[in-house]
């Protein structure tokens, strides 16, 4: 299997409980690697263009309200087949659904607070990658 990149945020809600490292913990034992990582407040413009698939959503206000209430961990992950292997590790969107041994199973708050972003195809991780990375900060 191919080693691919994927684009991960730590959300809000876990970096106001300080649950950076512990996130970062699952994700490197589910076999990922950082290969870049910042922490940055994010701009509503940002959020909303990042979010732009979802503008049409009923809750697309509160989930930009959402993603600009803190700090966000933004990551580039490495490893075989690295979009789902991610998606694995993140669990169902709805922590109510996560199977056990999942982030949002052991952090999410709610549907909305649910700790993890993850990219859901290759070609959205490249997208997704480019909106918060240059390749120079990308050290695999
Ligand atoms: P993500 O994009 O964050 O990795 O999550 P996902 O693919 O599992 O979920 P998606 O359907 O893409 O939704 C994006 C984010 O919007 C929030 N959400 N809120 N209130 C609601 O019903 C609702 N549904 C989704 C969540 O933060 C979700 O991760
Ligand atoms: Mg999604």
């Amino acid at each position: 299997m191919a080693v691919t990149r994927t684009f991960s945020i730590i959300k809000p809600d876990a970096t106001r409980r300080n649950l950076t490292g512990a996130v970062t913990k699952m994700l490197e034992e589910a076999g990922l690697r950082v290969v870049a990582s910042k922490r940055i407040q994010m701009t509503k413009e940002q959020a909303e263009g990042f979010y732009a698939v979802h503008k049409e959503r009923p809750f697309f206000g509160e989930l930009v309200d959402f993603m600009i209430s803190g700090p966000v961990v933004v990551q580039v992950l490495e490893g075989e087949d690295a979009v789902k292997r991610n998606r694995d590790v993140m669990g169902a969107t709805n922590p109510a659904d996560a199977a056990e041994g999942t982030i949002r199973k052991a952090f999410a708050e709610s549907i909305e607070a649910n700790s993890v972003h993850g990219s859901d195809s290759d070609e959205n991780a490249k997208i997704e990658i480019a909106f918060f990375f240059d390749e120079s900060e990308i050290v695999g």
